[in-house]
């Protein structure tokens, strides 16, 4: 797989030689790659090799210095703040590490938070976050603070909050690093099963080479450069 997605134009991702520098330290240098709708890819490489950066890159948290990035035909890079907040909002969801979820907020709430500016009214918000918690198997936990939840709990509840807006490209950063395996394997289960069944792209950073093998492939990054496409 070289660069270029066989069809560019309706490739989910297109990153062409992007660079991003925090005073001398250099995460990412001159990074191409092209993801097409509907796959699963993942991107592996050593601790500090960039991966969260070259993430926050792609999904539009911060700017690169140099390149340009294509989400679903669109150019990101010029975007300004508001617009780059009504994409990631319209777009792309995400699911972290440490799930990110506000303590002070109910699982509900939690879900329904990303539809707040957009003009739904609070019924319909509820209802969608409610079935979303329905379909993760948290339909009785909908009351509960992120802290009365366990791991596994919180992680499907950010992964119901990353649905919310019905994304196209869904952003993992390890999303079962902080989970015992065998829920690891649940959440990985259901973000599989989204990709597969409802043709969501999933591109996911991990360290782990099970899930590596059931993406379609793998960018391997080092030292800021992905040095090769599996
Ligand atoms: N905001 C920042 N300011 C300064 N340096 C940063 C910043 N963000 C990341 N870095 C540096 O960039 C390098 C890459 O970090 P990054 O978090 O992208 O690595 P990673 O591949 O995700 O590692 P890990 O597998 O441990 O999560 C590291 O040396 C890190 O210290
Ligand atoms: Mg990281």
């Amino acid at each position: 797989m070289n660069e270029k997605c066989k069809k560019e134009a309706v490739s989910a991702i297109t990153v062409k030689k992007i660079s991003k520098h925090f005073g001398s330290v250099k995460p990412v240098q001159n990074v191409s790659f092209c993801v097409e709708q509907g796959e699963f890819v993942t991107l592996v490489g050593s601790s500090g090799s960039g991966k969260t950066t070259l993430l926050g890159l792609i999904a539009g948290f911060e700017k690169p210095d140099t390149g340009s990035i294509v989400l679903q035909g669109r150019e990101i890079v010029a975007l300004d703040e508001d617009q780059l907040a009504l994409m990631r909002r319209k777009s792309v969801g995400f699911v972290f590490q440490d799930f990110h979820l506000i303590p002070t907020l109910s699982a509900l709430e939690n879900v329904a938070f990303p539809l707040y500016p957009v003009k739904i009214p609070e019924k319909e918000r509820n209802e969608r976050a409610q079935s979303l918690l329905d379909q993760m198997g948290l339909s009785g936990r909908a009351d509960h603070l992120p802290a009365k939840l366990s791991g596994g709990e919180r992680q499907r509840v950010t992964i119901a909050r990353a649905l919310v807006n019905k994304p196209s490209i869904l952003f993992c950063d390890e999303p079962t690093g902080n989970l015992d395996s065998t829920t690891g394997k649940e959440i990985l289960d259901l973000l599989v099963s989204l990709n597969v069944e409802q043709g969501v792209t999933l591109f996911m950073v991990t360290h782990d080479r099970e899930i590596t093998k059931l993406s379609n492939r793998s960018l391997y990054m080092q030292d800021g450069e992905v040095t090769y496409h599996e």
